[in-house]
């Protein structure tokens, strides 16, 4: 691509989000997704545990939502809940009509997993590596189909809206965005019927995070930039059971291995999930989370102990394949020995609120799967339903998007060029990698798992002044894919804060010492925030 181009449906990411809008409206529309990393390097990818649906003969959408409502903590949109469970099983049927084949037992029956907060069996999975699976499969579809073009090593800069260009306009419109050849450094614009945002979350926020390096809020940013409403934001999930051992790169260990039996220990041996819930170890993600990080302060550990060798080896190693022969790379045994494991920031319930079409309240502007808050999640999302979500919301995104692109023209306003004024390049690239170690730092120590006023407010302060030297390098400097994915955690940083310090109460995953309890009085509500756009610089 080498100049302007046009398409119908512009994607941005290509998690399972993203290519199931892509694969549902591909045949009514032309679709260009763009990555900036290899097109199967996302979120989904790395989930290992399954996908949730009612599909299991004791099974019923109904339970499915009271499970989902309950780990949510109040804040759950039931309407969106009842839409994703009711829906689910049919998503399971398309994603399996695309060639996914969830794992059965030698009758043929699906064999369905347990994980935190689910009072039955029901997780789809392919061994530990159901997202890979999905993502290998959706790929493989979305590659072979002629109406849909992806390209990898784009990088999304910015959106472009009506109001950034300067039109007056009672309603704003999004009409495509602005993206970066990586390979070059060459900015151009898109021109898009519809853009989604489906670029997963934003881990990399965190010092310690199971997401992979192209984590960095990219969608929200962007749609918060543009003038998007941003929602609960202060709910980031951290996953209990990352993998702590210092010759491995962040790794998951599946609930899904909890969900089979294994019990968390400290040190010693002693358990300890009981003290704090009467579903121990399976417990919602927020309780277990939040109790490992407890333990780890009371005793001065630095990680807990996920126990399976009371379990079968041949049972361990053929489920959980990729676990146990990543654990054994690193000479660990987990038939024979317990797994070392900490918190890692994991899941953004937060991002760019939407209607349960995907919709985001401005004209021609989508989101889906991690980057959209959809409701279904509230302060703490269910084990698997974000895959499900994916999926089924994915699904109503491209059916609603189609209608948008099919009642509208594309389109037809002179998208100027990327202005890069007198921008000259970076000098020094360690000017980037301070402000982001900074923020990841500060992020972790006062915007963890445990939280207080005096802790949101220091990390306010320093991010004020981090924030003001991203700007200034930002328009000083020709951007570079760093450059970029900076700005964007910082802003993404920035809504984090504030949503906490608004927010004056404890629920789900947002705990602050300072109020402690839930009051369902005041906080039963998200949390949003929404700026006014500002045209771009001329
Ligand atoms: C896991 O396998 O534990 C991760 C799945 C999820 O985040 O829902």
């Amino acid at each position: 691509m080498t100049q302007a181009e046009s398409t119908d449906l512009l994607i941005i990411g290509s998690g399972i989000a993203g290519l199931t809008v892509a694969l549902e409206a591909a045949d009514h529309a032309d679709v260009l997704i763009l990555t900036k990393a290899d097109p199967w390097d996302s979120a989904s990818n790395r989930a290992q545990g399954g996908v949730a649906a009612a599909v299991g003969p004791d099974d019923s959408p109904e339970r499915h939502l009271q499970d989902t409502m309950d780990a949510g903590a109040g804040l759950c949109h039931q309407d969106a809940v009842d839409v994703c469970v009711r829906e689910g099983p049919e998503a399971i049927r398309w994603v399996e009509s695309q060639g996914v084949s969830f794992c059965r037992d030698k009758d043929g029956i699906r064999d369905l997993g347990r994980e935190g907060g689910h009072r039955r069996r029901r997780i789809l999975h392919v061994k530990d590596m159901t997202g890979k699976e999905l993502v290998r499969v959706l790929l493989e579809q979305a590659r072979a189909h002629p109406r849909i073009t992806i390209r990898s090593g784009w990088m999304a800069v910015d959106l472009i809206t009506r109001v950034r260009l300067g039109l007056k306009d009672h309603q704003d419109r999004c009409l495509g965005a602005y993206a970066m050849d990586m390979a070059t450094g060459s900015i151009l614009p898109i021109r898009a019927g519809v853009t989604v945002l489906a670029t997963g979350g934003a881990g990399k926020v965190y010092l310690y995070t199971t997401n992979s390096d192209i984590a960095t809020g990219d969608g929200v940013a962007m749609a918060w930039r543009a003038g998007a409403t941003i929602a609960n934001m202060e709910f980031y999930q951290f996953h209990p059971t990352c993998l702590h051992h210092a010759a491995s790169p962040p790794f998951l260990i599946s609930e899904a291995v909890r969900g089979e039996g294994g019990q968390l220990i400290l040190k010693g041996g002693e358990r300890f999930m009981h003290r704090y819930h009467e579903m121990a170890e399976l417990a919602p993600r927020d309780v277990v989370a939040r109790a490992i990080d407890g333990e780890l302060k009371r005793t001065g550990d630095p990680c807990a102990y996920l126990d399976v060798t009371h379990l079968d080896g041949g049972f361990l190693e053929s489920r959980f394949p990729s676990i146990f022969e990543h654990c054994q790379s690193l000479g660990l045994d987990i038939r024979t020995e317990p797994v070392p494991v900490v918190p890692a920031a994991h899941y953004l319930c937060g991002g760019v609120q939407t209607d349960h079409n995907g919709w985001t309240g401005m004209n021609g502007l989508y989101a889906a799967g991690e980057t959209a808050c959809t409701g279904l999640h509230g302060a703490n999302r269910l084990a698997s339903n974000s895959l499900l979500e994916g999926l089924v919301f994915g699904r109503r995104t491209a059916q609603d998007a189609l209608k948008y692109i099919q009642a509208r023209a594309l389109p037809d306003h002179a998208l100027p060029p990327w202005h890069t004024g007198f921008a000259t390049d970076p000098e020094e690239a360690v000017v980037v990698s301070q402000n982001w170690h900074e923020i990841r730092r500060f992020m972790w120590n006062y915007l963890g798992i445990v939280r207080s006023d005096m802790r949101i407010h220091r990390a306010l302060r320093r991010l004020m002044i981090v924030r003001e030297e991203i700007r200034a390098d930002y328009w000083s400097f020709i951007l570079t894919p760093a450059l970029i994915e900076l700005r964007n955690l910082a802003d993404i940083a920035y809504l984090v804060l504030e949503m906490a310090s608004m927010r004056k109460e404890s629920r789900g995953l947002h705990y602050n010492v300072d109020y402690p309890d839930r009051n369902d009085e005041h906080w039963q509500h998200d949390t949003v925030l929404r700026r006014k756009p500002k045209p771009y610089r001329k």
